[in-house]
């Protein structure tokens, strides 16, 4: 079955939604292309799932030319590039048929490499054929040289209501029942990107027609969030993948702290050791890219974390035998982190009163100078005193926590 991203793909610029300002750029940019004048080349960027590919087919469209897709992501062996790159720049138009050429995900060349930007500026500087690129991110320095030599045009993220527009179409085209109330949740968590909303929306009515009753009736109720315990029975059922992937998106939890519940409850609710080690493999992934966020940035991976928490636990769950009610726990992790919490606010505060008096950070305090002062303390309880004295708190409170430190 093709899936609904292509066979809904607009083949004309008006039917492109929500990119209005962007599109009448490009009405004049075809009329220069038309008129037979020397025209830049076109840089349309933006985020994911906007419109940008389909912009750049859709223009080849209005003028009747053929396109030439070069996809750059392809192109990061150098070889490739420059067989592909120096092929295009001995092409000659005389005896050819119109067209343009598209240079897809342009900031996906690799950022080194003088012959690269040097082949693709000449390609771009020659002005004899229509060039088009499309971006996700124009700003980053590699991109410098090819987006002075462009005209930019920006697609913006799409608004939720754009993305209802579409997908409401496209249910009434293909027959899915569903409510508004789930189309909506489907767009406002998409963040813009239609395409995965198309996709989403697919995944969704492709589930089966009872899955759709289903979540008529689930947002036909007042309280719309499904609460974690009906999720977990979800995602720990090991059958209904693509529904656990749908009812975990109304969730109204934050993902580490639905990590910590599908963590403390893996073992409850997977006895098999092969499943179970699966489903680890699984929650560990996530966790990677979770440091991978933290670390870059890059908020599109939060993505994966849900799908390796939800459809990989769930999938995990299917190859195991061991069923039968599962009373799933809160997990102890936050339960500790309660009952220590006023130790811990304890511990802090001597911590900011040593790094006060000693001029450092309260890190340096807990990793250096606190298990210093303890060796020291533990054998003489007066130099203690004198210590907790000069730092000012309470005798008991630097006691306590010198206890709790092992030497
Ligand atoms: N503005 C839009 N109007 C109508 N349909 C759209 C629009 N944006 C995206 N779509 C739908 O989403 C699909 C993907 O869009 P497209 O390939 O053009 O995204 P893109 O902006 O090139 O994304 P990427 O940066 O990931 O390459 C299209 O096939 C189309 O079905
Ligand atoms: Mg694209």
């Amino acid at each position: 079955m093709l899936p609904w991203v292509e066979k809904y793909r607009p083949k004309r610029l008006k039917d492109i939604v929500g990119q209005n300002e962007a599109i009448e750029q490009i009405m004049k940019w075809i009329e220069d292309v038309r008129a037979g004048k020397k025209v830049k080349p076109l840089l349309i960027y933006g985020p994911a799932g906007t419109g940008k590919t389909t912009a750049a087919y859709a223009i080849a469209n209005e003028l009747g030319y053929d396109i030439v897709e070069i996809n750059c992501a392809d192109l990061r062996d150098k070889e490739k590039l420059n067989r592909v790159l120096g092929g295009l720049g001995s092409f000659s138009l005389i005896e050819e048929s119109p067209r343009i050429i598209l240079f897809d995900e342009v900031d996906a060349l690799p950022a080194e490499g003088k012959t690269i930007s040097s082949l693709l500026k000449e390609i771009l500087s020659r002005g004899d054929m229509p060039v088009v690129m499309t971006a996700n991110d124009v700003y980053e320095k590699h991109m410098y040289g090819i987006r002075n030599l462009a005209d930019t045009v920006e697609f913006k993220k799409l608004g939720v209501r754009d993305i209802v527009k579409v997908l409401s179409k496209i249910a009434t085209m293909e027959k899915v029942n569903l409510p508004e109330e789930a189309i909506k949740k489907i767009a406002s968590g998409s963040d813009g990107d239609l395409r995965s909303a198309i996709n989403d929306l697919q995944s969704l009515a492709e589930g089966s027609a009872d899955l759709v009753n289903y979540y008529g009736k689930i947002f036909g109720q007042r309280d719309r969030e499904a609460d974690i315990f009906r999720v977990l029975g979800s995602v720990f059922s090991g059958k209904y993948c693509t529904r656990t992937r749908f009812l975990t998106s109304t969730l109204d939890m934050d993902q580490d702290m639905f990590m910590r519940w599908i963590e403390e409850n893996l073992p409850i609710a997977i006895k098999d050791p092969p499943s179970l080690s699966l489903a680890y493999e699984y929650v560990s992934l996530a966790d990677i890219f979770r440091s991978r966020i933290v670390r870059t940035g890059n908020w599109k991976l939060m993505t994966y974390i849900n799908e390796f928490l939800t459809l990989g636990v769930c999938s995990a769950k299917s190859l195991s035998k061991s069923s039968g009610f599962v009373k799933f726990k809160f997990p102890s992790i936050i339960k500790e982190l309660a009952s220590t919490k006023e130790e811990r606010a304890e511990l802090k505060d001597v911590l900011r009163k040593i790094a006060k008096n000693t001029h450092t950070s309260s890190n340096v305090v807990r990793r250096e100078i606190l298990p210093l002062i303890a060796a020291l303390c533990k054998r003489n309880k007066d130099l203690m005193r004198k210590i907790a004295r000069d730092i000012g708190v309470e005798e008991d409170q630097l006691e306590s926590i010198i206890e709790s430190i092992k030497i």
